[in-house]
């Protein structure tokens, strides 16, 4: 360590190197004979204790000292006085500027050494103090990064899961739009080929207008033009079209209707998932969505009977919620369809409120879980599903998905007989809640 020593007096200069180099180790004694020279040794070195005398030309002691204190790089420096002044109120300003020690002159040897010793310990122990923090300041750092990667690792589990999602009940998607879609299509040709006849007969009108008109017109011809339009309306079966028009654009208007549904329950499930979607929702409104996603992947698998009860709407994310229900629902039904079962599977799906949640409870009388089996099916990536067909994700998502709408997520099961989980919302969630899980 670099121990500086300022004094105008050469002979104390001399006295406290030598007293420092025969009884202190692993010292460098750097002196300094004129005080206005002193801040420029600190900056050329790097000074680890000062030695400071009081009374000196130009600069004293203390003006010295004060400019130490007034440099950031130098808070934690020892600074020693090392003064023959004697009195109290020099000691009292000395301190009150930052000294950490005086000695006082003529030099007493043990009593300098020991004041030495003590500010370089004192050094060294600043020094660790500051290598322990700036490391547990790089750790906290470390630790913060780590975290962000969980977090986004997370995140990118959650989209992952539910893209994968998205693929399996794609197709059901597809078939539920591409029904309305071909009827509504055919119900426009017929329309197009409707209206051509209507065309039809209104120019064969067009033409009985203008003979009406005709004041020379006799009334044969009169009777003849006639014929012709009543012959053209029969001819096109123009009031089967008529009656026909109404039903035609009714039901095409129906099946538009069915598509919005579906890609507006579509797209609250697709999104992200990142923003405050935290709104007043009706938790029958959810369950009729992803019911609506899901009905292909279900209907060949097993019946569904729904009990909506009359249950308060509750702050939650749509988006989240439906998806936890749309696993519920693909379990269910997966769980089932393991059974290769002649009949056709029940699931049943309720809403009610118990105390201060609303319940969505969805119960299969599917295979049921293993008892052993059902400790672990919230934990990530457990599966019994073979390989690519599960990721064992749904339910560990699921479940960080209603905790963080302090909600509970419950499982009873049956081997043999089936499962229910139930979805518990409380009445009274935060408005704000964390990020995603
Ligand atoms: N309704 C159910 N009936 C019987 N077993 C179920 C039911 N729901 C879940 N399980 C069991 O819990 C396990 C974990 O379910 P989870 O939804 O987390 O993952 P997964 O369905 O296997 O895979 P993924 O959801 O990623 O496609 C399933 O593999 C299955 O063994
Ligand atoms: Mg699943």
């Amino acid at each position: 360590m670099q121990i500086l020593v300022v004094d105008d007096e050469r002979f104390n200069l001399v006295m406290a190197k030598d007293i420092i180099e025969a009884n202190i180790d692993n010292c460098e004694v750097i002196l300094c004979n004129a005080p206005e020279n002193a801040l420029a040794k600190l900056a050329e070195n790097d000074i680890g204790v000062v030695l400071l005398d009081i009374i000196m030309p130009k600069i004293n002691g203390i003006e010295v000292l004060k400019e130490i204190r007034s440099n950031d790089n130098y808070k934690d420096m020892q600074v020693i006085m090392f003064t023959g002044v004697t009195d109290k109120e020099s000691f009292k300003i000395c301190f009150e500027n930052g000294a950490n020690d005086y000695i006082n002159k003529p030099i007493d040897i043990t009593e300098f050494t020991a004041r030495i010793r003590a500010a370089v310990k004192a050094r060294q122990n600043t020094l660790i103090l500051k290598d322990m923090f700036d490391k547990m300041a790089k750790q906290y750092t470390e630790l913060q990064e780590v975290t962000q990667k969980l977090k986004d690792t997370q995140f990118y589990l959650i989209q992952k899961e539910k893209l994968a999602s998205l693929g399996e009940i794609a197709a059901g998607v597809a078939h539920e739009i591409n029904n309305p879609i071909g009827f509504v299509a055919s119900n426009l040709e017929t329309l197009e080929k409707y209206l051509a006849k209507i065309k039809c007969l209104f120019t064969v009108y067009r033409n009985f207008e203008k003979v009406v008109a005709d004041v020379n017109v006799s009334r044969e011809d009169l009777l003849r033009e006639k014929q012709c339009v009543e012959e053209m309306a029969k001819n096109q079966k123009i009031e089967v079209v008529l009656e026909d028009i109404d039903p035609l654009i009714k039901e095409s208007k129906d099946g538009v209707e069915r598509v919005s549904k579906i890609v507006r329950s579509l797209r609250n499930f697709a999104r992200s998932g990142t923003e405050d979607e935290v709104t007043m929702n009706d938790l029958n409104q959810i369950v009729e969505e992803a019911l609506l996603i899901t009905k292909n992947e279900i209907k060949y698998a097993a019946n569904i009977e729904k009990e909506f009860g009359t249950v308060p709407h509750v702050m939650c994310d749509k988006g989240l919620i439906g998806q936890v229900l749309i696993n519920l629902f693909i379990n269910a039904s997966q769980a089932i369809k393991s059974q290769n079962r002649d009949g056709m599977g029940n699931i049943n799906v309720g809403t009610y409120q118990d105390g201060d949640f609303v319940v969505c409870r969805i119960s299969d009388d599917g295979p049921g879980i293993k008892p052993e089996h059902l400790s672990r099916i919230f934990d990530p990536f457990f599966t019994t599903k073979d390989v690519g067909s599960g990721t064992g994700l749904g339910l560990s998502i699921a479940y960080g998905v209603i905790k963080k709408h302090g909600g509970e997520f419950l499982v009873e099961s049956d081997f043999g007989k089936g499962t229910s989980f139930s979805v518990k919302l409380p009445l009274t969630a935060k408005k704000e809640m964390p990020e995603v899980i």
